[in-house]
């Protein structure tokens, strides 16, 4: 029998937040090391526990999943995601136009498998987070990188959006707000952004999973609230606002104008009812989480924790010499920028290797979010501020006298 290889379309996959670095990490661990684990936004492990709203729903509902439920989701689940996201200002929707999946992740594959013919490409954000450009990939598409430019508050480049569209392009992914950035993008600039997809008839791609994570009083805005006359699949989930990556809950939604995408939407059908459900445990807490609003807004709001250990982390950053920051204004994120000259930094991904081994602090180098310079890496904001202030000092340390060779 002959060595089982891996297909090609693998080649291109990068998962550097659970990658190499991770594994060298976790070894590192397993040898009595105490690694603080600055690669996840993972929120419990952090000590953000299970919400009481979330308890009672599974308290009083717990017998309502054992079953396959609809393929599309849970009835009760997808009317609360569908007014969820009317409050949001999207209109034309019904429960119809909901499809709830094990997470973003996976509703991610949904939406591009169906669209995608070998070639075809996706306009994706650099820097992003690495799961859409591998999930055009694994649709055997093409992720066509637009900048996001970090000296406009790390606002989409729509002059370079506009000159990388191709007769290849069939759609735009907006992450809003951004990870690695943390930045929210506001109503102008989302209009500029289906300005250029009614252009060109393309369709829109909008991760919203942080949209409830936002910071000093801005709200967010929800691109298909603005563009009713596009195709757009809006994603989000319970991963971020309730804590609950590991009940992998997220949903899409379809709005736009229905004519148009019949037959994009039978084939969101076919992958669907092909794996039966998702989780239906997780589907029990949706309509409970989407009341419960009190959860995110508790953490982002002055005194909470989100809020407050971004302002420790912030002023941290700052006493670093030869470190750049745009503040972030939401999520769990922040995406500094080292000064390559005074580093003499040629690769982000040593200088993350080093980091890990001389101070235990486990970071993703900006490669890891499709970001092809080697001058960024991403710290998420989730410890207690006491760990994070400790944290950003000994990085400070580090980084004081540091030259890459
Ligand atoms: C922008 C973005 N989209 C999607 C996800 C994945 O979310 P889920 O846990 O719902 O799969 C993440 C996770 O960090 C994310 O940052």
């Amino acid at each position: 029998m002959e060595k089982i290889t891996r297909a090609k379309r693998m080649e291109n996959i990068h998962s550097d937040i659970r990658g190499t670095l991770f594994m060298e990490a976790m070894e590192m661990q397993a040898q009595g090391s105490e690694i603080l684990k600055l690669n996840t936004g993972n929120p419990a492990a952090f000590g953000f526990g299970l919400p009481e709203s979330i308890e009672h729903a599974l308290e009083h509902h717990i017998r309502e999943g054992v079953g396959y439920c609809d393929f599309k989701g849970m009835p009760k689940a997808r009317i609360a995601i569908c007014e969820y996201e009317r409050s949001k200002g999207i209109r034309g929707i019904t429960p119809e136009d909901v499809f709830v999946g094990n997470g973003v992740s996976e509703v991610i594959s949904f939406a591009l498998l169906p669209l995608l013919d070998k070639g075809d490409e996706v306009l994706v954000p650099s820097p992003s987070y690495s799961l859409w450009g591998n999930s055009v990939y694994m649709a055997d598409g093409k992720p066509v990188y637009y900048i996001c430019d970090e000296k406009a508050d790390w606002y989409p480049d729509i002059a370079d959006i506009r000159s990388k569209i191709t007769k290849r392009t069939k759609a735009i992914v907006i992450i809003n707000p951004n990870n690695p950035t943390g930045m929210l993008y506001p109503r102008e600039i989302l209009l500029e952004l289906i300005g250029i997809a009614r252009e060109y008839g393309i369709m829109i791609f909008a991760d919203e999973i942080y949209d409830r994570l936002v910071m000093d009083g801005l709200e967010h805005v929800s691109v298909a609230s603005l563009a009713e006359d596009i195709p757009v699949v809006t994603m989000n989930g319970l991963s971020k606002s309730h804590f609950l990556c590991g009940y992998r809950c997220g949903w899409m939604v379809m709005s736009g104008p229905k004519n148009l995408t019949e037959d994009y939407r039978q084939g969101i059908v076919q992958l669907t009812s092909m794996r039966l459900c998702a989780n239906a445990l997780a589907q029990i807490v949706i309509p409970a989480a989407l009341e419960d609003m009190e959860t995110p807004f508790s953490m982002v709001k002055p005194g909470g924790r989100i809020y407050e250990q971004r302002e420790v982390a912030v002023g941290e950053l700052e006493k670093i010499d030869g470190l750049s920051f745009v503040k972030n204004n939401s999520a769990f994120y922040i995406f500094p920028k080292l000064d390559v000259k005074k580093f003499h930094i040629t690769d982000d991904k040593q200088f993350a290797r080093e980091l890990l081994h001389e101070t235990n602090i486990l970071i993703v180098p900006g490669s890891g979010f499709d970001w092809n310079c080697p001058d960024h890496f991403r710290i998420v904001l989730l410890p207690e501020a006491g760990v994070l202030r400790d944290a950003i000092k000994c990085m400070g340390k580090f980084l004081d006298g540091y030259r890459q060779r």
